[in-house]
């Protein structure tokens, strides 16, 4: 076992000491240049750039004073490259969390020896679905741990008491010394260890806060040499800035063999996890969970819950979606409110704000729809993020129908009636643009007992698909 000590050095007496321990020196470098400094500088005095020094570890010196630069150089063995065709590929030995929509978010299962970053905004369930995850292995008679430097023991019990039985067999460690830590994974050697956060665990040698860059690269480093050389899956938990992006600068997704991001809103149950980054699977798969009391719970029949809550009313819709493989049906809302706001008002929720803008401009260009005195809202239901093309259909719809005060499938919906799907992609010339999938598509809404769909290329523009879907319900049949 390793254990780390620490000294106080005085600077400059450092060299003599090197024989006995490793100093405890750190440099400063810069990002953009590379540019390496002793002392942190706002801005670097390499390239000129701000906020752009990163503390990290000094090399070794060992290596560098080793002589002139083919000197060091000349010491190391030539590698020998092998043809492909002669690499023994051992089939990949997957471990299944148990939780079906996570396996098939990561391709199967966690693959030992591989990372995982599992990034989410606070209280979004990362600590729920990592212990839940744990739970199930550990009663699939895996080794597992669970590291913690943000709750006490107690308090994890406590959550994993509502989790069910194995949860609470997961050995755990509140610790949030990176050389304990390293130490307990060298001793404990699990099949799978949950690091709950990556930005809780802290290196006492370099001196920036922890969750600082260089904190974060240098614990993250570490603890991938440890699972690469004895096979252990970790699971690292990020937390994302309030731009939402993964805290410590994207600095980890090139570390790690898999990105995971767990979103949804806090106030709503719905919560989706994507693979944005997956070394051992598809990124376009997407498992959809609800929050409840005793933990999350797959939504295996998303499509079916969101359906039956379309209201058919004025300014909504049924979106079909595809999530990776997987289609799925969303119902999308829009809000169109006259507005003394100048500039008016454009609030979304579950679809990316520029999609928003082009789809209003068109609408008011090619279909005759204008918006710019009123306020617009659209919501995806459900707290479901929609990005793909295949929305602005939706999107375009839903305005139009609460612009006008129209139920889509022509005026007000008999009591019962079911809405109308669509999807599409808007082109900035009013034309409507296929999208992948459209059988996949058509067949889930149609299976939710949704026939009238609108979407191109039945219908060429958004003026043409905005005709049909407010037009009356042919009597017989229609498409
Ligand atoms: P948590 O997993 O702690 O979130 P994170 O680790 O991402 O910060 O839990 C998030 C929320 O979920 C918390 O506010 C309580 C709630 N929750 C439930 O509703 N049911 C449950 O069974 C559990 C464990 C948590
Ligand atoms: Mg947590």
């Amino acid at each position: 076992m390793t254990s780390l000590l620490v000294l106080a050095v005085p600077s400059g007496t450092g060299r003599t000491l090197q024989a006995v321990m490793p100093r405890a020196a750190t440099l400063h470098v810069c990002s953009d240049c590379a540019h390496a400094s002793p002392r942190w500088h706002g801005q670097c005095p390499g390239c000129g750039a701000w906020n752009t020094l990163v503390e990290e570890r000094a090399p070794a010196a060992v290596g560098r004073g080793a002589g002139g630069r083919s000197g060091g150089r000349a010491a190391a063995p030539a590698g020998r490259p092998v043809p492909l065709r002669e690499v023994r590929a051992e089939a990949m030995v997957r471990l299944p969390t148990g939780l079906g929509e996570l396996d098939r978010v990561l391709g199967g299962g966690l693959v030992p020896g591989s990372l995982v970053l599992l990034g989410g905004s606070p209280g979004i369930g990362k600590s729920t679905l990592t212990a839940m995850a744990l739970g199930h292995l550990e009663a699939a008679g895996r080794r597992t741990l669970y590291v913690s430097g943000e709750e006490s023991p107690a308090q994890i019990r406590l959550r994993a008491a509502r989790l069910g039985e194995g949860a609470l067999d997961v050995p755990v460690l509140a610790e949030t010394d990176l050389a304990t830590v390293l130490a307990t994974l060298e001793s404990e050697r699990p099949d799978v260890c949950v690091i709950d956060s990556v930005q809780t665990l802290n290196d006492p040698q370099l001196t920036g806060a922890p969750g600082s860059v260089g904190q974060v690269r240098e614990v993250a480093g570490a603890i991938a040499r440890i699972a690469k050389a004895q096979d252990t899956a970790v699971v690292l938990v990020g937390h994302v800035t309030k731009e939402g992006a993964l805290a410590g600068p994207r600095v980890l997704e090139h570390l790690v063999d898999c990105v995971l991001q767990f979103e949804g809103e806090r106030e709503r149950t719905y919560r989706t996890v994507r693979a944005l980054k997956n070394r051992f699977g598809s990124t376009s798969e997407a498992g959809v969970f609800e929050m409840r009391q005793d933990g999350l719970v797959e939504v295996l029949d998303a499509s079916a819950r969101f359906v039956s809550e379309a209201t058919g009313k004025p300014g909504s819709v049924v979106l079909a979606a595809m999530e990776g493989t997987r289609p799925l049906l969303v119902e999308v809302q829009a809000l169109v409110s006259p507005s003394e706001l100048v500039p008016p008002r454009r609030v979304c929720n579950g679809i990316d704000r520029a999609r928003l803008a082009l789809v209003l401009a068109v609408l008011a260009r090619h279909a005759g729809v204008g918006t710019g005195t009123a306020d617009v809202f659209v919501n995806v239901v459900g707290g479901v993020r929609v990005e793909e093309p295949g929305a602005d259909l939706a999107v375009a719809l839903a305005v139009a129908s609460a612009a006008k005060g129209v139920a889509l499938g022509g005026g007000a919906q008999p009591a019962g009636a079911l809405p109308l799907a669509c999807f599409g992609e808007v082109g900035l010339t009013g034309e409507l643009r296929t999208v992948a999938h459209p059988e996949r598509r058509a067949e889930e809404a149609a299976k939710f007992g949704l026939r009238r769909i609108v979407a191109p290329p039945a219908h060429g523009t958004l003026r043409e698909a905005l005709r049909a879907a407010l037009a009356e319900p042919a009597p017989a049949h229609a498409a």
